[in-house]
């Protein structure tokens, strides 16, 4: 299998081949997930959850996501490598640079991922004028769960909705080579991702995406409390291995999400 690129993504986007993207914390699942050919790995902050036993992904540092960044890497020598920028490592312009820099430097990642609103269009101008790949996160911020008191779909009104639409425009604007959008209603999620030229990775955003990202943990029915637009691709199979490539196969046939695994 040819290592993905940037350009493969951007040619599955064109070819409307959906895009198979999955979290991984270490070396074992990542090379699993290759074997599986699933297209983007995303060493994901919601490892403060998932790994750490934390209650959300504030107290994931910058060491953190180093520390798995390397593993998924070693486990994916030529895999796409994601990896987020946790919580006030994006605080300013040098802060930001510098931070992408060690994910990408010491951590092994090929693009970085941030959670944004437009106000944060100047720090993916800055990355991406210094030559890094930068996916932008819209929706639902993960990061701003505190504030929020809780995880709630967003763009259910119709200003909600032209908010995030409008954060992605304006941070692909600002140069984010990919877009992935969380929690949005299954129209909203297909609408963003017919205006926006980049490729749009939905996770609760529908079908009609350009592809789908699901917490490694999650599809192996590890949580107890799944969200909505969880599937358990483990269940009813013997091995890790036959899930994913399960999962690979639902996404690109888009028998995943189904209706009933979106919002409305
Ligand atoms: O940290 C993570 O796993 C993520 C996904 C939920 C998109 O950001
Ligand atoms: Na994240």
């Amino acid at each position: 299998v040819k290592p993905k690129t940037l350009t493969t993504l951007q040619n599955a986007k064109r070819d409307q081949t959906p895009i198979a993207m999955i979290t991984a914390y270490d070396a074992g699942f990542a090379r699993l997930a290759m074997e599986a050919e699933i297209d983007i790995l995303l060493v994901g902050d919601s490892l403060g959850m998932v790994v750490q036993g934390q209650r959300d992904t504030l107290s994931v540092t910058m060491h953190d996501m180093i520390y798995h960044t390397k593993m998924v890497r070693r486990g994916a020598p030529s895999g796409l490598v994601m990896a987020d920028l946790p919580f006030l490592s994006d605080t300013d312009t040098p802060t930001v640079l510098r931070n992408a820099g060690r994910l990408i430097q010491e951590g092994g990642a090929d693009i970085v991922k941030i959670e944004a609103t437009a106000a944060k269009a100047d720090l993916v101008q800055a990355m991406t004028d210094a030559g890094i790949a930068v996916c932008a996160h819209v929706g639902l911020l993960p990061q701003k769960v505190r504030q929020l008191g809780g995880y709630r779909v967003r763009g259910r009104d119709i200003d909600d909705a032209s908010a995030v639409m409008r954060d992605a425009e304006v941070l692909t604007h600002a140069g984010a080579a990919m877009v992935l959008v969380e929690c949005v209603p299954s129209t909203l999620g297909a609408r963003i991702a017919k205006s926006i030229d980049v490729p749009v990775i939905g996770i609760g955003a529908g079908v009609d995406v350009d592809g789908q990202v699901l917490v490694m943990n999650d599809l192996l029915g590890m949580n107890p409390h799944p969200a909505r637009f969880v599937r358990d691709f483990l269940r009813g199979r013997g091995a890790i291995l036959q899930a994913l490539q399960a999962y690979a196969s639902a996404v690109r046939s888009r028998s995943f999400p189904a209706e009933h695994e979106g919002f409305v």
